[in-house]
């Protein structure tokens, strides 16, 4: 079946003050499928993670290892990194399979099955703090600061996620002075990176722009941010365009629009990655991946969870 692709759409029009090349972090075996009801069978989880690579994802969030009564779907973990063997040999370091871990518990369990970059999870909020962690924002940091120090040591790579960045479920507004002062606590611990999440999708440009210019006043450059936009009220790619304008060259997304977040509600889909690889052909900014290999796999992983993809760019180009 021919698709727009296949007519060289979508045409290139480039926009002044934007980066030449947008790195991809995928993060829909992870923050895609912690919110699946479908418990989605190991090997298919590896095919999924393996075929995202062949798409040209190089950043492939694959796994958590967080307490498996907290999130069922992801208790699989460490019977999956033996299976991700292959593709970590075919791409070697240029592939990146990170994983997420919450305490020292979850990188002991991640080292030892050679993990080679973590992320650790904070929120700007005290209730999703509570209700994620079981801990509050400064019992949070406490228990990220070995995890993150261990880490480092051992020659992992860490990234710092921020929740609730632009909005609460529980608490409404979230001052811009709070995210910046978590966020740079994250990154003092010893965070290479930071991921700024608007956890439930309520966020919009102009907030974007007012908490990437307060990080930029308090000392905290774009090139140390990436950006998580969950696109509940359909505004992840306007805040998207908005966080590169500002420098923002790491942009989180999910093949398909996959996700959530169990312990959020009203917390949907992340940004679909077809979405935004869309936009990014279009404005001529080079991401390595191959849009019909990876919408193809979005239809297929679809196929398994039993319901048609929410990403608009994978339903055009799959039907
Ligand atoms: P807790 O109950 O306070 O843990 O949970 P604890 O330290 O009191 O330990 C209780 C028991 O759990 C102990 O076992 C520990 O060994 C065990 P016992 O001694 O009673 O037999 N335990 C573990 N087992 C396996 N792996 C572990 C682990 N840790 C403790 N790592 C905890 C605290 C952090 C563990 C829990 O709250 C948890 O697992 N939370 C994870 C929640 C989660 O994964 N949420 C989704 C990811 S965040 C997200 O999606 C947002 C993001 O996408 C960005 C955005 O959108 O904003 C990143
Ligand atoms: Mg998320």
């Amino acid at each position: 079946m021919s698709t727009t692709l296949d007519l060289g759409l979508p045409d290139r029009a480039p926009l002044a003050g934007l980066p030449a090349r947008v790195r991809i972090h995928e993060v829909g075996p992870r923050d895609g499928l912690q919110n699946e009801s479908v418990t989605v069978p190991v090997e298919v989880k590896a095919e999924f993670i393996a075929r995202l690579a062949a798409a040209g994802l190089r950043t492939v969030e694959a796994a958590s290892f967080v307490h498996p009564k907290w999130v069922p779907q992801l208790a699989d973990a460490e019977q999956l990194f033996p299976l991700l063997a292959p593709v970590a040999r075919e791409y070697g370091d240029e592939l990146r399979l990170p994983a997420l871990v919450p305490n020292e518990r979850g990188l002991d369990r991640a080292l030892a099955h050679g993990v080679r970059e973590v992320a650790v999870f904070g929120s700007a909020t005290e209730t999703f703090a509570q209700r994620n962690l079981n801990r509050s924002v400064a019992e949070s940091l406490e228990m990220f600061a070995p995890v993150v120090r261990r880490a480092t040591e051992a020659g992992l790579r860490v990234r710092g996620y921020l929740s609730m960045c632009f909005g609460d479920p529980w608490e409404g507004p979230v001052p811009v002075a709070k995210v910046v002062e978590v966020g740079r606590a994250l990154l003092d611990l010893g965070c290479a990176e930071l991921s700024l999440g608007d956890t439930i999708g309520t966020g919009t440009p102009g907030q974007v722009a007012a908490l990437l210019r307060e990080f930029a006043a308090q000392g905290t450059g774009p090139e140390v941010l990436a950006v998580h936009f969950h696109d509940t009220y359909g505004q992840a790619l306007a805040n998207t365009l908005t966080a590169l304008q500002h420098g923002v060259t790491v942009v989180d997304s999910s093949a398909g629009g996959l996700g959530g977040c169990p312990y959020a509600k009203s917390a949907t889909g992340n940004l679909a990655t077809e979405d935004l690889v869309w936009m990014l052909d279009g404005l001529g900014i080079d991401t390595g991946v191959d849009l019909a290999a990876l919408a193809a796999t979005s239809a297929w992983m679809a196929g398994h969870l039993g319901r048609p993809s929410p990403s608009r760019a994978v339903r055009a180009l799959t039907h």
